[in-house]
């Protein structure tokens, strides 16, 4: 891994975050303590990956696992040591108001189904905003040793390197991403008419990684021309939206609205170009799903 120009190997220890930071090609006052808290997350999940695990169910086919919680806590704790009075929003365990001034939010694991089937695309996401804006964010897959970190107004970059949307501008042209929330009824078939909708319109293909914040720095990387789900929360998507919009993309939810940070939302994620045909294709599905 490389957050610079260095090569990974000359890391020699992946954990250490000041040499992270050193290599760092962006800047911000919050990044030291950004890091050491996603190196933290990312040590617990390394080490838990294809263990036995203690699983709970959240609802139907969403569960929490005990690395889901000991991330967590190894991400929360640089923070709350070096600023207690920020507001956190973490998937698990803290629920502080999304208005705050200062406010991190957090996946501790993104992609606990694949974490748990043992399938190494899974990630932590940490991002902070100062008065309801993106300043920072971070998503790191802590298998492949991964890192896409973006700080406002200093681009999107993937390993060390400035990454941009892709240019294609037509529907026929992308390789198109989406994700399926924890619903088996009307969000399902929603989803999957959407997606069928998409398939006559000649994508190129249609891919399901499952792991959101991943699925938004691969659009911001020019992997995916766009990428939608009906329900996602403001801790998949607070880091990748940075990203994306660094990388000269567009998030909005699936009426063209900005996303918010107090509640969840579908999600319509692009390299911009495509942004308006997208949305024409998945207005339809997500107006009849809301109509009930
Ligand atoms: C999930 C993943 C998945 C998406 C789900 C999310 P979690 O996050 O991002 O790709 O389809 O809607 O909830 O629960 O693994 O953190
Ligand atoms: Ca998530
Ligand atoms: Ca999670």
């Amino acid at each position: 891994m490389t957050l610079g120009a260095t090569p990974s190997q000359d890391l020699g220890g992946r954990l250490n975050y000041q040499k992270l930071l050193q290599m760092s090609p962006v800047h911000h006052p919050l990044m030291a303590t950004a890091l050491e808290s996603v190196v933290r997350g990312a040590k617990v999940l390394r080490d838990r990956f294809q263990t036995t695990l203690h699983i709970e169910t959240k609802g139907l086919a969403n569960f929490v696992t005990e690395a889901d919680f000991g991330s967590e806590r190894e991400i929360v704790k640089p923070i709350r040591d070096c600023y207690p009075a920020h507001a956190i929003i973490s998937e698990e365990s803290h629920s502080d108001r999304a208005d705050a001034k200062d406010l991190w939010i957090i996946d501790p694991l993104d992609g606990t189904s694949n974490f748990m089937h043992g399938i190494p695309h899974f990630a932590i996401s940490v991002a902070y905003y100062r008065d309801g804006q993106a300043e920072l964010g971070i998503v790191t897959n802590p298998i492949r040793d991964d890192w896409y970190v973006a700080v406002r107004g200093q681009g999107a970059w993937h390993n060390g390197v400035r990454q941009r949307v892709d240019a294609v501008d037509r529907i026929d042209a992308a390789m198109i991403a989406c994700g399926f929330y924890y619903d088996r009824d009307r969000m399902m078939q929603a989803t999957l008419d959407t997606i069928g909708d998409f398939f006559r319109n000649n994508i190129h293909g249609m891919r399901r990684y499952g792991a959101a914040a991943l699925d938004l720095c691969n659009v911001g990387c020019g992997q995916y021309g766009l990428f939608f789900e009906y329900k996602l929360h403001p801790w998949d998507y607070a880091a990748g939206q940075l990203f994306l919009a660094e990388a000269g993309g567009q998030t909005t939810d699936c009426n063209g609205l900005p996303l918010p940070l107090d509640q969840s939302s579908s999600i319509c994620a692009t390299n911009g170009h495509l942004h308006r045909q997208s949305l024409e294709i998945i207005e339809p599905h997500w107006k009849r799903l809301c109509e009930g």
